[in-house]
């Protein structure tokens, strides 16, 4: 029964070609940089209209890590759909929603605490990744259980591929297992979704730190502006072993030409410098000022569009609001099929929007 009422209730879904289901999302913490962009947003722009996508906003799992700055999401929730829709993430076709808007999650999240073990989730690199960073001495049960909350999110809406950077294949995994634990457990209701890394799986920083993140203060943004750019690259770091610019530089490794390859569409332009560099017959001021170049020309479009989108704030809220309506009825009926495989489906009629 509640099935059919969700299907009459979804009728331009129903009518749509079967296609596969994407999930993915970022916590609302801060902007997204350019090592988002190559990770995993532009997968997403890629596979836009291949599946049903439904891009994610995980406000409660800021709270893993800050639990005592939760005044501070609201406005990250805001810059991070801006930069959803800045990149070209269209929400006539793509689901964008806010997690805590669907607290159906949260049930699904219990369900799965019951199917793993904390020695398991104690294994997971990405916490002591974070315990070491925030030095924390002990993780508290949220934090613990932060790649469970991620299945629920990604199991919630039966989603069969979730593009991420590198960082994220671990969640993945324990999101695969918990899919065919319950499904072993009591009958096939989850697909076991792939992981889809981006073409640069993890992007240097300007600093030449393995990976550029926003907390290392090496970071790029989508809604940097043209003269912080330029400033941002003319202080990158590149070969440490040229002291000349007629010494033979190293191209390999090196965040400049790094950059130059995943960014800059003029490919002859990047050979030319790349020969000129290793012959030692181009300075690193030149290969940066045409970067800077280069960056700013892939990051106009993204500005633009997000000039157009900052003026339109009701449509904002409304686009926020309505792709959670989306994703909560998904919810429902994927909660309503978990409880029916269960043998819990007892008190149906009762069970609020289930
Ligand atoms: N853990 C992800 C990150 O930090 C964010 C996230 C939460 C997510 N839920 C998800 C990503 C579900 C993919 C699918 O980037």
């Amino acid at each position: 029964m509640a099935e059919t009422q969700i299907a009459e209730t979804l009728p331009h879904r129903a009518a749509a070609a079967p296609r596969g289901r994407l999930l993915t999302g970022d916590r609302p913490t801060g902007a997204l940089h350019l090592g988002h962009y190559v990770g995993s947003l532009e997968n997403r722009l890629r596979l836009q209209d291949e599946y049903e996508c439904f891009f994610l906003i995980a406000d409660y799992h800021v709270l893993t890590t800050g639990a005592d700055r939760t005044r501070e999401i609201a406005q990250h929730v805001h810059e991070l759909l801006l930069d959803y829709l800045s990149v070209g993430i269209d929400p006539e076709r793509s689901t964008i929603y806010l997690q805590s808007l669907v607290p159906e999650v949260a049930v699904l999240h219990l369900i799965f605490s019951m199917l793993t073990t904390v020695p398991r989730l104690q294994r997971v690199p990405t916490l002591k990744e974070v315990m070491r960073d925030l030095k924390l001495e002990t993780a508290s049960l949220g934090l613990l259980s932060y790649p469970v909350l991620q299945a629920a999110d990604i199991l919630m809406v039966r989603a069969q591929v979730v593009p991420v950077g590198k960082d994220q294949a671990s969640h993945l995994e324990v999101t695969r297992e918990l899919a065919r634990r319950f499904n072993e457990m009591y009958g096939p209701v989850f697909p076991e979704p792939e992981t889809i890394v981006g073409r640069v799986p993890t992007l240097v920083g300007t600093d030449g730190q393995a990976k550029m993140s926003k907390s290392l203060g090496n970071a790029i943004f989508l809604s940097d502006d043209a003269e912080t750019v330029r400033r941002k690259v003319m202080g990158m770091f590149t070969d440490p072993t040229r002291i000349h610019p007629t010494d033979p530089g190293h191209v390999e490794g090196n965040p400049v030409f790094i950059y130059h390859d995943a960014f800059n569409k003029d490919r002859a332009e990047v050979e030319e410098l790349r020969e000129r560099y290793r012959a030692g017959t181009v300075g690193d001021v030149e290969v940066k000022k045409r970067l800077a170049r280069a960056l700013n020309e892939f990051l106009d479009p993204i500005r633009a569009r997000r000039a157009a989108w900052a003026a339109a704030p009701a449509r904002l809220e409304e686009i926020i609001v309505e792709g959670s309506r989306v994703a909560r009825r998904e919810a429902q009926e994927t909660l309503a099929l978990c409880l029916d495989a269960m043998g819990m489906d007892y008190f149906r009629a009762a069970r609020v929007g289930v």
